[in-house]
């Protein structure tokens, strides 16, 4: 279920005062030492509460004590039958070196959801190349090496020891796996910098990192850094709220860049305290200089990066080179997704819009991915006098669209796979095919700007099962990416 942050506002609010409910029944004892005792109703035990330090004034609610009582040291906690072995830390920091309270030295509960959620989809781990933030003594990260993904458990300096110590004791350092692997990496949020060719990750995983007002911004920032090396990341989120104000901070800046779903927890893990989300992507895309999209795309304009959206009509119908590298940056934003269909958008073409920056949005499109073969009859008869491999264009039914469509370049209906949506043309087509469509786009559009009129290029799909881009005399009638 993708939310907006209205209703990620009222789930937290509920399930807060849920838990602050549940927490109010439970009785606690202060010792001489200002060590916190909790009894927990349910496993009629008394349970020691981490004492954490407030750096800061806002309404910090108090951390509360776990509800997993797992004895980690003795591998108590199983991920795919194997003991997740966390040792405690020989040594704390005194309190002049420490950050933020050191937070990391213990497991808290939304770790052991996560890795248990984890646990329930593994095959989604499998191979992936996972990294966690803020991991702590790192189990969440554990979890996942375990269910065969590659992982960097990262945390600030003081947390690596440990980190390392658990992943020799749970047998995931890399010398001892064909698959499923963990390392440490000290990941401050503040001064994280990535490097696109190696930090391909595709999860992210995130337990309880967010509590600290001014973390929020450093930490949403590196997940931004991360999804733009790699358009279709997934983060995991096992999230308590600490504090509703920093909440509303960090909720209000994640869902600039993505979509936030909240995910079911775990039979057995459903605490109330404990939310599990799903962050991906918004389309890719807005304003897209061509050097920002690819070297392929280079040298473009010589009047620069921006290509206007008259520039853009004008290179689509007479330059035959410009079509051949355009279809070769789109197929590698379109591979930015994550997925193998996508929609695509470009931003409206108005006469009022002609010298603006031409920019376009691509998003993952899972309706179209998978999908049976093309309907090779769809547009038989508008093909009937198009030589086999060119694109022509003609009117939609309800005649309120122009449509560009391929005509099958061979007899042999094999390769007609290609033809079921954009980005399985733009990666099998052949490059006559590729030019006489954007060709025929070009001129259709052309003949648009010249009479004035206003049109909206783009192509959805999941109508007629036969590739085809719309030239729209209306916003909207199928995507809306430019609405989002
Ligand atoms: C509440 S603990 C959660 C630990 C672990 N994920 C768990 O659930 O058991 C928050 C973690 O964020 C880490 N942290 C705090 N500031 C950080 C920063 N600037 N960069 C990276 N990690 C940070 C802390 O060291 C700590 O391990």
């Amino acid at each position: 279920m993708a939310l907006t942050l209205k209703t990620i506002r009222c789930f937290l609010l509920v399930h807060l005062l849920m838990s602050t409910k549940a927490s109010q029944q439970r009785r606690r004892h202060v010792a001489a030492d200002g060590s916190i005792r909790e009894y927990n109703p349910t496993t009629k035990k008394w349970v020691f509460i981490e004492p954490i330090e407030q750096t800061t004034t806002t309404d910090i609610l108090a951390i509360e004590g776990r509800r997993f009582e797992y004895d980690f040291a003795q591998g108590e906690f199983h991920i795919n039958q194997i003991p997740m072995y966390i040792i405690p830390p020989d040594s704390v920091r005194d309190s002049t070196n420490q950050k933020d309270g050191d937070t990391g030295r213990t497991v808290w509960d939304a770790a052991v959801v996560i890795a248990k959620y984890m646990e329930k989809n593994h095959h989604a781990m499998q191979g992936k190349r996972v990294l966690e933030l803020g991991a702590g003594t790192g189990l969440a990260g554990l979890a996942a090496a375990a269910l065969g993904a590659l992982v960097d458990i990262s945390d600030l300096g003081y947390c690596i020891p440990s980190i390392a110590t658990n992943i020799q004791h749970t047998n995931l350092t890399q010398s001892n796996r064909t698959t499923g692997m963990a390392t440490a990496r000290t990941l401050d949020w503040t001064t994280a910098t990535f490097d696109a060719d190696h930090d391909t990750y595709d999860i992210v995983l995130g337990a309880d990192i967010v509590w600290l007002e001014h973390l929020v911004g450093p930490l949403v920032s590196v997940m931004e850094q991360l999804l733009s090396i790699n358009a279709g990341l997934k983060i995991l989120l096992s999230h308590q709220t600490r504090s509703a104000a920093t909440d509303e901070v960090f909720f209000g800046l994640l869902s600039k860049r993505f979509i936030i779903a909240s995910i079911e927890k775990p039979e057995g893990y459903k605490d109330t305290r404990v939310n599990l989300f799903e962050l991906t992507g918004k389309s890719v895309g807005g304003n897209i200089s061509f050097a920002m999209l690819d070297n392929a795309m280079s040298g473009m304009t010589s009047e620069g990066d921006a290509l206007s959206n008259r520039m853009f009509i004008q290179r689509l119908t007479n330059d035959a080179s410009f079509r051949l590298r355009f279809s070769q940056a789109l197929n590698t934003m379109m591979q930015r997704t994550g997925g193998t269909a996508v929609f695509w958008e470009c931003a409206t073409f108005t006469p009022a819009t002609m010298n603006q920056p031409w920019e376009c949005r691509v998003e993952r499109a899972k309706a179209l991915e998978g999908r049976a073969t093309p309907d090779g009859m769809a547009f038989e008869t508008h093909f009937k006098n198009t030589d086999h491999g060119t694109s022509i264009a003609f009117d939609n039914l309800g005649n309120d669209a122009r449509l560009v469509s391929p005509r099958r370049k061979h007899n042999d209906t094999t390769f007609d796979t290609r033809y079921s949506h954009l980005a399985a043309f733009l990666d099998k087509a052949e490059d006559d095919e590729l030019d006489s469509l954007w060709q025929t786009v070009g001129t259709e559009a052309t003949t648009k700007m010249d009479a004035q009129e206003s049109f909206w290029l783009s192509t959805d799909g999941r109508g007629v099962n036969w590739l085809h881009i719309r030239l729209d005399n209306e916003f909207g009638k199928y995507i809306k990416l430019y609405a989002k």
